[in-house]
């Protein structure tokens, strides 16, 4: 069973996947979280930083583009091809209000039609493999019928499910029926994602699913990022790890502040690896100092005992 890093963004960024495989090996590939690529041909200093030639990282990542225009994909493929990328992924899973409203990521469900005359002219010249990461539909699981005979139409080099419609966000449970129905139905293979936060929820899915070569993990891995790793998560390398990404953060910001915000948001996930943690989780939460910040952080770590296990409060 091979296991990707989930693409999210503002947390799973080039210095986070870089500190993230350094300190804990174990992921097989990391999607990166999605570029929108636009009719200006060209990257932002941000989007050119964040994806880097792919032969300057020790590990395998795949970029991820937003996008509802053929052209713009073909475009934004190309420059991930030159830069030495063996697979480009589709997001068509975003949420976002805002994302949703112009007919991009999840947005693109809505149109089964337009999806298609996307994906017609996406695979009919990409210079690389696509990957899909969907949902099950907008509104109504049921959807995922209509769409999984769409992708079935296409050399799909993996499409990973998260078995949830629009609506639900992340929220909630996750629908294993339809997942296993498509599961069922694909021509292409399949990726399953969402709510494994533990080692032993791999286990159970993998003794349940054996056909399936690959899962997904996004708030688990960053709640738990030595999951994978032979040691786990323990609180020396944890140290390690968040005290070179406050470094690198601050150089890459121009100052410890931003850097320390930056970080605030791996904590929503990470904190619920502790027990007892929720008053100094509290103080963190209100905190814009960057000595107060490495204060409680290193208190947490050092001093709050570890759960066996990531304890989802999501
Ligand atoms: C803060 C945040 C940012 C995310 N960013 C992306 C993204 O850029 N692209 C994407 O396809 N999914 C994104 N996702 C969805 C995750 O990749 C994943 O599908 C979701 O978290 C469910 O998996 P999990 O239960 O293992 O966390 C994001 C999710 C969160 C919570």
């Amino acid at each position: 069973m091979e296991i990707y890093f989930a693409p999210m963004e503002g947390l799973t960024d080039s210095v986070y996947r870089r500190g993230h495989h350094k300190y804990f090996p174990g992921v097989d590939k990391y999607y990166m979280p999605f570029i929108s690529p636009t009719i200006h041909r060209s990257l932002t200093e941000r989007e050119a930083r964040e994806l880097p030639y792919a032969d300057t990282e020790c590990f395998t990542a795949v970029p991820q583009l937003l996008t509802k225009n053929a052209e713009d994909f073909l475009w934004a493929a190309q420059q991930c091809a030159d830069r030495g990328y063996k697979e480009v992924n589709l997001n068509l899973g975003c949420p976002s209000g805002t994302v949703f409203s112009k007919g991009k990521g999840s947005g693109m469900l809505r149109d089964p039609d337009s999806l298609k005359r996307f994906l017609d002219e996406i695979y009919a010249s990409a210079p690389l493999p696509i990957s899909l990461k969907t949902r099950l539909g907008v509104e109504d699981p049921r959807e995922f019928e209509t769409l999984l005979e769409i992708y079935n139409r296409y050399p799909v080099s993996l499409l990973i499910i998260h078995p949830r419609v629009r609506k639900a966000f992340y929220n909630g449970t996750v629908d294993m029926v339809q997942f296993e129905k498509a599961l069922a139905e694909s021509k292409n293979p399949i990726c399953y994602n969402g709510n494994l936060c533990a080692k032993e929820d791999i286990h159970s899915f993998s003794a349940v699913h054996p056909a399936v070569g690959s899962v997904m993990l996004g708030r688990g891995l960053i709640g738990d990022p030595g999951m994978l790793s032979p040691n786990g998560t323990d609180a020396k390398t944890l140290l390690a790890f968040y005290d070179e990404l406050l470094e690198q953060y601050t150089r890459l910001f121009g100052g410890p502040r931003n850097a320390m915000f930056r970080l605030k948001e791996n904590w929503r996930y990470l904190l619920c690896r502790f027990e007892n943690a929720e008053k100094l989780g509290k103080r963190l939460k209100k905190s814009t100092d960057v000595n107060e910040y490495r204060a409680i952080t290193h208190e947490i770590i050092l001093n709050c005992p570890m759960r066996k296990q990531l304890a989802p409060d999501w």
